[in-house]
């Protein structure tokens, strides 16, 4: 039940004044003395003529109360408390009869979202920033989904560009084909940054890797078979990170998708007398933005970045008619997409006001120096192992009898990596340290899966719960208040759309666990000698596991039934 609904549906009765715009001032009051609900009456004051305190106290005589415990007049204040019996039994009720689904809702149904993320390039490492995208843009999936939203999940590869050129030459000249089966990604890297120490000292070899990317765009058949090679030996390595996660696409169209695409979007742009041509390139003007121009055609004819996006955001809206269509990309490329959302905008796209950046801050190694220069980089699997490992020990540390210890050491080291990107607001950069990370009671990943962990052992030690229930003597503070969070997760999930935000429902996820565990501290369950009582905290239990369970798949955890 939406209480706040029921609150502002009350007044209602007896003002004029739609129920939208009471509800819109109704707050929860920061002490629980004060009631579950407030309504200032001065939002009255106009449509009434009378002052606060007199409204406020005609209308606490005549509202309706059923369903509340009482209403009481404070100043200009009416407070709302809810019959508590009522609140805990239809709360739990609902959790446990929805399952998976409590928190789910219709709301998106018929609305197209395409979500961009993760988005790697081809021969080169899937860093802690694609890392970074892959769990927002999972997360986005998810979340939106959950509310009846139709996603689209895009992996806009970098697949396509001059730096092919660059590659194929310098695997015609440094190749180790051992290595290059071997380690893909790590064989393409370190030719790739040969080339450019190469480059330095012999500049002719640039201009072989333009003829090389220039037979790569007109088709011809060794570079495409070359190109190929290289795009399906990394998707294989990206595949693996992707497994580890369990996260999936529902479209791998990345930018050499749309090299057939451009020479349009370069004709509209010419017919709309937006090109304009500055040292033999072709750009758009942005001045009038405070904007640099944004680059469609280089000097030598090949297209861009930017050209790509332009032609891409087209045929997603083509494709999809998306509803909101999201790229969940780190916050360097802000100014790209501002330039292009603007050009599209130019161009008379008026949907291009539905296009996001849904943007995200850097990532930095409490423990480790990061440099992607030299080829001295992170390799992400080698990232994940490494959590993965060091949860291991903390298992074999705390629980060595544990059965499946490396599935559970998997889900809860991955868990603690996501958890950390997804817990704080996207914008914010990020320190990554072990310690800190894997701990099992901070605000962590591994803390809200063993919350979980915790709640089940409770109630694989009972069985099936039998007999009387009484809901209305789960009436301690602490009861209350975890009740009231179990009961506030479509309001997260809401809060969290509108915001695109995982962290709102990671947050939510950890304020679930501090709430349980709060009450387990005070209070005993199994040994409870009055049946109904137990039996209520028991089904709570149970609907607290539910709600944790449902909040994880969210950001992309998985729970573990013991850990
Ligand atoms: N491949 C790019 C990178 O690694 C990200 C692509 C993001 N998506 C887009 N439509 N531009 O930086």
């Amino acid at each position: 039940m939406d209480y706040k609904k029921v609150v502002a549906e009350r007044i209602k009765e007896l003002v004029e004044a739609d129920v939208e715009f009471i509800e819109k001032f109704i707050e929860i009051p920061p002490m629980s003395e004060m009631g579950d609900y407030a309504f200032p009456c001065f939002q009255l004051s106009k449509i009434m003529r009378k002052s606060p305190t007199a409204i406020s106290s005609e209308l606490v005589d005549k509202i309706n109360k059923i369903g509340f415990e009482k209403v009481e007049c404070l100043g200009p204040y009416l407070n709302f408390f809810v019959d508590k019996a009522v609140f805990s039994k239809n709360t739990i009720e609902k959790i446990l009869a929805e399952g998976d689904q409590y928190g789910s809702s219709e709301d998106g149904k018929g609305k197209n979202v395409t979500i961009d993320f993760s988005s790697p390039n081809i021969a080169k490492p899937f860093h802690v920033g694609h890392l970074f995208s892959t769990a927002i843009g999972n997360s986005l999936y998810r979340i939106l989904s959950f509310e009846g939203y139709n996603c689209i999940g895009i992996n806009h590869l970098g697949d396509w560009g001059t730096q092919f050129g660059k590659l194929i030459s310098a695997y015609k000249r440094w190749c180790d084909i051992d290595a290059l089966h071997r380690e893909p990604i790590k064989e393409l890297l370190r030719i790739y940054v040969k080339f450019h120490d190469e480059a330095e000292k012999d500049p002719a070899l640039d201009d072989e890797a333009r003829k090389y990317f220039k037979n790569l765009e007109d088709g011809s058949k060794e570079e495409t078979e070359l190109w190929n090679t290289f795009r399906e030996l990394s998707l294989k390595e990206f595949q693996s990170v992707y497994n580890i996660l369990g996260v999936k696409f529902d479209s791998y169209a990345g930018e050499s998708f749309y090299s057939d695409k451009m020479d349009a979007v370069v004709e509209t742009l010419e017919k709309k007398g937006l090109l304009v041509e500055s040292n033999g390139a072709k750009v758009v003007m942005l001045d009038e933005y405070n904007m640099p121009p944004i680059i469609v055609k280089k000097a030598d004819g090949a297209t861009m970045y930017a050209t790509r996006d332009l032609a891409a955001a087209i045929y997603r809206k083509n494709t999809y008619d998306f509803y909101k269509s999201l790229y969940v990309v780190g916050l360097d490329q802000s100014l790209h997409f501002k330039q292009v959302f603007t050009t599209l905008k130019l161009m008379g796209y008026d949907w291009a006001d539905d296009c996001r950046h849904i943007g995200f801050g850097l990532v930095r190694f409490a423990d480790k120096k990061l440099s992607t220069r030299k080829g001295e980089v992170i390799f992400l699997e080698d990232l994940l192992k490494e959590s993965i490992d060091k949860t291991m020990e903390i298992i074999n540390e705390k629980n060595p009898e544990l059965e499946n210890k490396e599935e559970v050491a998997e889900k809860v080291g991955v868990g603690a990596m996501v958890f950390t990107y997804l817990k704080n607001g996207r914008e914010k950069d990020i320190v990554f340290e072990w310690k800190e990370m894997l701990s099992f009671d901070g605000e962590t990943g591994p803390y809200v899966q063993y919350s979980y962990a915790r709640g089940k052992s409770i109630l694989r030690k009972v069985g099936e719960i039998s007999g009387e229930i009484d809901y209305s003597k789960l009436d301690s503070k602490e009861e209350f208040e975890l009740i009231k969070t179990l009961e506030g997760f479509n309001k997260a999930i809401n809060h969290s759309i509108d915001k695109f935000e995982p962290s709102v429902v990671t947050r939510y996820a950890v304020d679930v666990a501090k709430a349980f565990n709060k009450f387990y501290n005070a209070h005993r369950i199994s040994n409870v000698e009055d049946i109904s009582l137990k039996n209520a905290r028991l089904k709570m239990v149970e609907a607290v596991c539910q709600v944790i369970k449902n909040s994880l798949y969210l950001i992309g955890l998985e729970v573990v039934e013991k850990m």
